[in-house]
C-alpha cells in the first residue's frame, strides 16, 4: 500500500484544495491529511485564518477524500510524521516548489501543480473589508495603523484628532472634526486623552459604529455600563482595548496559574512604568500626557482582576503628584485586599521600576520579566530549582495584532471575541473613578 501524506490550513475550502486532495490521493492508495492547528499557525504568521481548526478539519473531512487526518502542531513534526505513519510519499502544492526538498531523506517528494486562480487569502479579501477611522493621536496610533496592515479584512480609512501628527497619517483622510470621520467608517478605534473616551465612545455608538477604545472606557464604573448597554441595544461591538490580553505567553500564564500549577495564588505584584513618555517634570506639554494612573492602571491591573477576579475587599492609592491641580501623577501604587489573597499594582510614569509580574501561589510563583506587558517568555519557579519551567510565545506586535483580528471578527460575527470581559473593564472604570475622587488615597510628598 503506498501511503501518501499533504499538509495545510484549508481556510474556506475552495477548489484549489479539492483538485490538490484528489490529485494527492491519485499518488497512492491511502492518503493522510494534515491541518495546520491555529497555535502553529499563528506562530508561523497566519493570524488571519477564518475558521477555527476544528471547523477546518470538518470541512477536509466532509470532502471524503482523506482516509486519515491529523493535525500539524509543531515545526519539524513533518518529519516525525513521515516515518511514523511510514509514509512513502510527502505531497503539496507547486506554491512550494523546493521548500520541502530536505523531506526527500525520509520519503518521495512531489510537487502538484497549484490551481490558478484562487487562494484562501484571496476568498477571504473578497470580503467586504471593515473600514476603520483612529480617534486621537496618543502614542499606540502609529502602531496600531502600522500592525492592522497585517489583519486581512481591515482598512484604516482615516483620522481625527486636534493635533495633526504626520508620520502616521500619510495617505490617509484626515480631520478634526469627529463627526466628518463617523460618516466615512464602520467602526473606530479610539486613542483619545482618557477624559474623552466616554463622550467619544458614546457618539460613535449613537452613529451607529461599532468601537474599540483604549482602557479606560470611561470615568465611572456607571458610564461604562451605559457604553456597554448602548452597544447592546444596537447590537455594536465594544470592546476595550488593552493589547496584552492578546499576548499568547500572557494568555497561557494565566491559563497555568487558574490551572493549579503554582497552587492556590496568594499574591500578585504587577508593575508597570516608563519614562520615555514620561512626565517627569512640570512642562508645557503635561495638559496632553496621560497621567500614570491612566496610561498604566488598566494593563497593570488586568492580571489582578483576570485571576482573583474583582470583588475584592478594599483598596488603597498610596500616590505621588507631579501636579495635583492636572491630576498627574507621577507614581502610583494600589494594594487591593481579597479574602484569599493581596495584589498590589505599581504604576508610573514619573518614577522607574523592574516592570515585571510575579504571581506567587502555595506551591511555587510565576515570573514575567520585564517589560512583562510585552512578554514572549515566562517561567514557573519552585522551591527547588529542578522543577523550574520556562515556556516562551511569539508575539507578534506587541498584542495589537491579535487584538484587531479578535474586533474585526466580532464586527464580522456580531459574537463577543473580546479578552477583557465587561465586568473587568468596567470594575477598571470604577478604580479610575476613585482615584480621580481621591478615595482611600495616602499621598507622598
Ligand atoms: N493549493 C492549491 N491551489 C490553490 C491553493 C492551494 O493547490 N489555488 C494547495 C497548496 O499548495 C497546499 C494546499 O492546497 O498544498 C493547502 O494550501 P493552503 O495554504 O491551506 O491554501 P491557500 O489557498 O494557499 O491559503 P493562503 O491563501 O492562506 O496561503
Amino acid at each position: 500500500m503506498v501511503k501518501v501524506i499533504t499538509y495545510g490550513t484549508y481556510d474556506m475550502l475552495h477548489h484549489g484544495h479539492i483538485i490538490l486532495l484528489e490529485r494527492a490521493k491519485a499518488l497512492g492508495d491511502y492518503l493522510i491529511v494534515g491541518v495546520t492547528s491555529d497555535d502553529y499557525d499563528k506562530s508561523r504568521g497566519k493570524i488571519n485564518n477564518h475558521q477555527s481548526l476544528m471547523e477546518r478539519v470538518a470541512a477536509v473531512k466532509e470532502l471524503g477524500i482523506a482516509d486519515e487526518i491529523i493535525v500539524e502542531e509543531y515545526e519539524g513534526q513533518k518529519i516525525d510524521d513521515i516515518r511514523r505513519l511510514d509514509v512513502d510519499i510527502f505531497t503539496v502544492g507547486s506554491d512550494w516548489e523546493g521548500k520541502f526538498d530536505y523531506l526527500n531523506d525520509y520519503c518521495k517528494v512531489v510537487y502538484l501543480p497549484r490551481t490558478e486562480g484562487v487562494s484562501s487569502s484571496e476568498v477571504r479579501a473578497e470580503k467586504r473589508k471593515i473600514k476603520v477611522g483612529i480617534v486621537g493621536s496618543a502614542i499606540l496610533r502609529a502602531k496600531f495603523i502600522k500592525e492592522s496592515q497585517y489583519v486581512n479584512g481591515v482598512e484604516i480609512v482615516g483620522i481625527s484628532s486636534a493635533h495633526k501628527v504626520s508620520d502616521s497619517v500619510e495617505g490617509l483622510f484626515y480631520t478634526n472634526v469627529y463627526e466628518e470621520l463617523l460618516e466615512k467608517v464602520d467602526a473606530v478605534y479610539i486613542v483619545s486623552k482618557p477624559e474623552n473616551h466616554y463622550s467619544d465612545t458614546k457618539k460613535a455608538l449613537m452613529a451607529g459604529k461599532h468601537v474599540l477604545c483604549e482602557s479606560p472606557l470611561a470615568y465611572t464604573k456607571e458610564e461604562c455600563q451605559e457604553l456597554y448597554n448602548l452597544a447592546d441595544s444596537k447590537n455594536l461591538i465594544l470592546m476595550d482595548a488593552i493589547k496584552t490580553a492578546y499576548s499568547t505567553a500572557y494568555e497561557r500564564l494565566l491559563l497555568m496559574a487558574k490551572g493549579g500549577r503554582i497552587g492556590d495564588i496568594v499574591s500578585i505584584d504587577s508593575v508597570c512604568t516608563s519614562l520615555r513618555d514620561g512626565i517627569q517634570k512640570k512642562d508645557a506639554d503635561l495638559s496632553r500626557k496621560w497621567n500614570s494612573m491612566c496610561g498604566w492602571g488598566p494593563v497593570a491591573m488586568l492580571p489582578v482582576f483576570q485571576l482573583f477576579g474583582t470583588d475584592y475587599n478594599k483598596k488603597i492609592f498610596y500616590t505621588k503628584y507631579l501636579d495635583k491641580s492636572k491630576n498627574i501623577d507621577a507614581f502610583t501604587k494600589i494594594d487591593f485586599v481579597y479574602p484569599s489573597g493581596i495584589a498590589s499594582v505599581k504604576v508610573a510614569k514619573g518614577a522607574k521600576a523592574e516592570g515585571e509580574l510575579v504571581i506567587a501561589g502555595t506551591k511555587g510563583y510565576i515570573y514575567v520579566p520585564a517589560p512583562w506587558w510585552k512578554t514572549d517568555y515566562f517561567e514557573v519557579r519552585y522551591e527547588n530549582p529542578e522543577d523550574n519551567k520556562r515556556f516562551f510565545y511569539q508575539l507578534d506586535g506587541e498584542g495589537i495584532r491579535y487584538e484587531i483580528v479578535a474586533f474585526a471578527k466580532a464586527v464580522e460575527s456580531r459574537k463577543n471575541y473580546s479578552y477583557v470581559s465587561k465586568e473587568i473593564s468596567e470594575e477598571i472604570s470604577g478604580v479610575i473613578d476613585a482615584f480621580n475622587k481621591r478615595e482611600d488615597m495616602i499621598e507622598l510628598n
